[in-house]
């Protein structure tokens, strides 16, 4: 199993150049299936889960040629062979629930792992069941299987029991082939169901809303050949933003696009520091001790969860008390624990975790517990005295593009041990 082995404190300076948006580019790969013609997909990153996911699609029969070094990836599903997504494949990756929607739509007919609970809660995908029985699809629970029919779903009225942004895109891809008008209420505002939106539309779907929680789509007879450039990963962008404010120094954040940054961007400048938005991208700069800053986590445009415990390591080493209160999953704070093993002053109460601020904090033998965890534990050992050695860190490789490389890049002391 591969480790960082991080020696801090540093000091970060440099340029970073954001690779496109995780939670963009798995819902759009899925888009492809909609579609008997060749869907075109630029700034694609190179990262595990879009890796587990193009092996998801070719064993669904998905023709597909991607080149990474050019960010770029050609998807036909012409030759749809298969209409089973397993349990293997969902278990590594609960993103495989976005094939659901399309593969109803397309085929008719499909049986979907149900991916059970992961390290961050219980997530269930009750909602995007619902939406689609309203859309007239007959479904079945049977062996941890989701058995769904629909010879053709019929538009409706879905209004979600509460803002979930797979089930949004789920429901929005499904709707693109349904007959007749289908409008999702409370549907999620996120940059990333903008930008399926926006790939579905160059398709030829029939869209509008997206950005708003109403999103009204007309559904079509097919969706055609089409190209599509992913947005730059905001929680790559705020993840950097953290490092820089807890160990200070000076970089330059390239295609930084404040729009989709949300109440992050906001907190992210009450940290301190000086923040110059230029063209083509935001120069940060700090200098002094960040300032603590609390933050409840909600949907878009509120304060990313994706972005809770990165800011939780920055307050570790701020000055003054924050409150983080984690409202949209029930067990998003197993980063705790290893930061309270770095000398870190933290308390929680149920959702909320109290962090005091200390000077320093120091290294320590780290285990990443999940993706965003794990780029908590990367900022909170990069400004720790001493040698921190930050284990399971393929949970990392899922969602950041060479975090290690672009760190090293920044000046940062980071290698990769490989065992
Ligand atoms: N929920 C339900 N029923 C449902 C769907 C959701 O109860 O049918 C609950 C969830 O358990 C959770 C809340 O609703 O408490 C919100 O979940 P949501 O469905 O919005 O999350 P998701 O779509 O499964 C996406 C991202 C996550 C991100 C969340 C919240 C992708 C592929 N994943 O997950 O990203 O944390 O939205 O913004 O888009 C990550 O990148 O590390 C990551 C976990």
């Amino acid at each position: 199993m591969e480790k960082f082995k991080v020696s801090g404190p540093s000091r970060l300076s440099g340029e970073i150049d954001l690779d496109g948006a995780k939670n963009a580019c798995l819902p759009i790969f899925c888009a492809s299936l909609l579609s008997s013609e060749e869907l075109n997909i630029f700034n694609v990153p190179r990262l595990g889960d879009v890796q587990t996911l193009l092996t998801l699609l070719k064993s669904l029969g998905v023709e597909i040629e991607v080149d990474f070094e050019r960010k770029t990836c050609v998807l036909n599903s012409k030759g749809l062979c298969s209409n089973i997504v397993s349990y293997e494949l969902v278990k590594t990756m609960r993103a495989s629930i976005l094939t659901l929607g399309p593969l109803l739509a397309r085929m008719g007919e499909v049986k979907v792992s149900l991916p059970g609970g992961c390290a961050i809660g219980q997530r269930p995908v009750d909602q995007h069941i619902k939406g689609l029985e309203k859309m007239g699809a007959d479904i079945t629970l049977r062996d941890g299987y989701i058995d769904a029919k629909a010879n053709k779903l019929r538009g409706a009225r879905i209004v979600t029991d509460l803002i979930t942004v797979t089930g949004t895109e789920n429901l929005m891809m499904a709707a693109c082939l349904a007959e007749g008008q289908t409008v999702i209420e409370n549907a999620a505002r996120e940059p990333e169901v903008v930008d399926l939106a926006c790939c579905l539309k160059s398709m030829g779907a029939k869209i509008e809303g997206e950005g708003t929680d109403i999103i009204r789509i007309e559904g079509v007879e097919k969706l055609i050949a089409a190209s599509h450039r992913v947005i730059p990963d905001r929680i790559e962008a705020g993840t950097f933003i953290c490092a820089i404010a807890a160990c200070g120094g000076q970089i330059f954040v390239k295609n930084f696009d404040r729009k989709i940054m949300g109440l992050a961007y906001e907190k992210l400048k009450s940290c301190g520091g000086e923040f110059l938005e230029v063209n083509g991208g935001l120069k940060v700069k700090f200098d002094q001790r960040p300032t603590s800053v609390s933050c409840q986590t909600s949907p878009f445009p509120g304060f990313a969860t994706d972005m809770q415990a990165q800011l939780m390591a920055v307050n570790a080493v701020s000055d003054g008390i924050a409150l983080i209160d984690e409202s949209i999953f029930e067990n998003r704070f197993m980063h705790v624990s290893e930061m309270q093993r770095m000398g870190a002053d933290i308390k929680v109460k149920g959702r909320t975790a109290i962090v005091q601020g200390k000077k320093r904090l120091s290294a320590a033998k780290l285990m990443a517990t999940d993706l965003r965890a794990s780029a908590g534990l990367v900022v909170a050992a990069l400004v720790a005295d001493g040698e921190s050695l930050i284990d399971r860190i393929y949970h990392l490789d899922r969602g950041y593009v060479n975090m290690d490389i672009k760190l090293a890049e920044l000046g940062a002391n980071v290698v990769r041990i490989r065992e």
